[in-house]
């Protein structure tokens, strides 16, 4: 059993780089299954979904081949429809964009239910939408997803009732190569829809307006495949934010793109930190305790559910009461039961939002990382502590990040990550 133990209690200092976001390169990873082509794609984060997604594509008969630490080569020609492991698939929630991409290229798609982080629902009902409006013909009932266009995909309008990120991108795979032109309104603008596009259109796709909330995708009758570069990890790069703020530190962040930062970079300078922008870094410090704010969730460019409980962890030694409202996802506060085994005071009310009492500061404890993001609360939560703190569970939280560990003992925290023998595998 692997866990992370931290030491807490020192500032965090110095510079760190931030790697590839993993929401962009799932759905571009699993878009090179379009192009039949050699792709070769850059700045691919070193995290197990990344792994995973590369496993399926393997299995679907795509050659792939790492040419360096983090880029990959992946020809896509000899890939096959219909044949993705199920219990691969089941592993992640990037595996859903597998539909779209069998549909665009083979007209048809059969891939198992996907999993991912339970928090919340999650349902797919506007990914199914989409595939409809292009005109296949979607069964969800025999624990697989399948979905078929015998007469082929044709561009269409698509209205979302709720602005999904997945249905976005699943609709932006299945419209490519469709027939004709389509048109998503209420489309997601998260940066990562816009890695997308501007993956497949340096591949030869005709897509504009990504970024805003309406796409058109004009059809073309096939795509190439092209050398890319994913994006940095905004994430990532806020959960460093936070550390920083969390430890009373100073620490650069390289490599990250401010204009995706700014909803995170307005909420710390309200809260006293100091941000500075320089060209592709920020500069976090926090010399003195932070006050209390308000924090509500929302779509991009508002404040983001992925850094939800960051922010909260952050809070809870700031002073004063501060509010946080998740509207993204039902079930994203399981981390607040292992924050009061270190003696934070944080209420859930309507399982919607957290009233957070500053407290002078928090204890260690044993923990257990829920899933990924509120695992790397945790971690800002011990890094912050008196004292020594372990974190199990953390597969869900190197899902997601890569080399944390690395990265914060490079910046002065003490942690490590620790191997124990499972009690099954102990002689006695
Ligand atoms: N929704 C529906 N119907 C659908 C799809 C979504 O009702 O068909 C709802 C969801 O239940 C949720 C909201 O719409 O309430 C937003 O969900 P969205 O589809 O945008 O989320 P996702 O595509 O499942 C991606 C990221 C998440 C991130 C969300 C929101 C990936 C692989 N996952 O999930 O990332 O939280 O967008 O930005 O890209 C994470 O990285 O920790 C993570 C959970």
């Amino acid at each position: 059993m692997d866990k992370i133990v931290i030491s807490g209690g020192k500032r965090l200092q110095g510079s760190v780089p931030i790697s590839g976001f993993k929401n962009a390169a799932l759905p571009i990873l699993v878009a090179t299954v379009l192009t039949g082509d050699v792709c070769v794609i850059e700045n691919v984060p070193s995290i197990s979904d990344v792994e995973i997604t590369l496993q399926i594509l393997r299995a679907m008969g795509a050659s792939v081949r790492m040419t360096g630490k983090n880029t990959v080569e992946i020809n896509t020609k000899n890939v096959r429809q219909g044949q993705t492991p199920p219990e691969l698939i089941g592993k992640i929630r990037g595996s859903t964009y597998f539909i779209g991409a069998e549909l665009g290229r083979f007209g048809r798609a059969h891939v198992g239910w996907p999993g991912g982080c339970d928090i919340g629902n999650r349902p797919i009902d506007q990914h199914v939408k989409a595939f409809e409006a292009l005109g296949a013909v979607v069964t969800t009932d025999s624990g697989f997803i399948d979905a078929e266009a015998a007469n082929g995909l044709r561009g269409s309008s698509v209205y979302f009732d709720s602005t999904s990120v997945g249905a976005t991108a699943n609709l932006i795979l299945a419209a490519v190569l469709a027939d004709g032109m389509t048109v998503v309104d209420n489309a997601a603008r998260e940066p990562h829809i816009v890695d997308l596009a501007n993956f497949l259109n340096t591949c030869g796709a005709n897509i504009t307006g990504a970024g805003t909330d309406v796409i058109k995708i004009k059809g073309v009758p096939a795509l190439h495949g092209c050398s890319y570069s994913i994006i940095p990890d905004m994430i990532e790069a806020g959960t460093f934010m936070i550390a920083a703020a969390a430890t009373g530190g100073r620490v650069r962040i390289d490599g990250v793109i401010p204009k995706h930062m700014e909803s995170l970079s307005a909420k710390l300078e309200e809260m006293g930190a100091r941000i500075e922008e320089v060209d592709e870094s920020i500069l976090v410090s926090a010399d003195r305790r932070l006050d209390k704010t308000t924090v509500k969730t929302l779509p991009y460019p508002g404040f983001p559910t992925d850094l939800q409980p960051q922010i909260a962890t952050l809070l809870c030694l700031c002073d004063g009461v501060s509010h946080v409202t998740e509207t993204i996802f039902e079930n994203r506060f399981k981390y607040v039961d292992e924050l009061q085994k270190m003696g934070a005071s944080v209420r859930v009310v309507n399982g919607k939002t957290a009233i957070i009492e500053g407290v002078p500061q928090l204890s260690a404890a044993a923990l257990r990382a829920m899933d990924l993001r509120g695992g790397a609360a945790l971690i800002i939560a011990a890094l912050a502590a008196d004292g020594v703190s372990s974190i199990t569970n953390i597969g869900s939280i190197e899902r997601g990040y890569d080399n944390i560990c690395g990265k914060l003992a490079a910046l002065g925290a003490d942690i490590k990550k620790v191997t124990e023998p499972d009690e099954a595998t102990v002689a006695v």
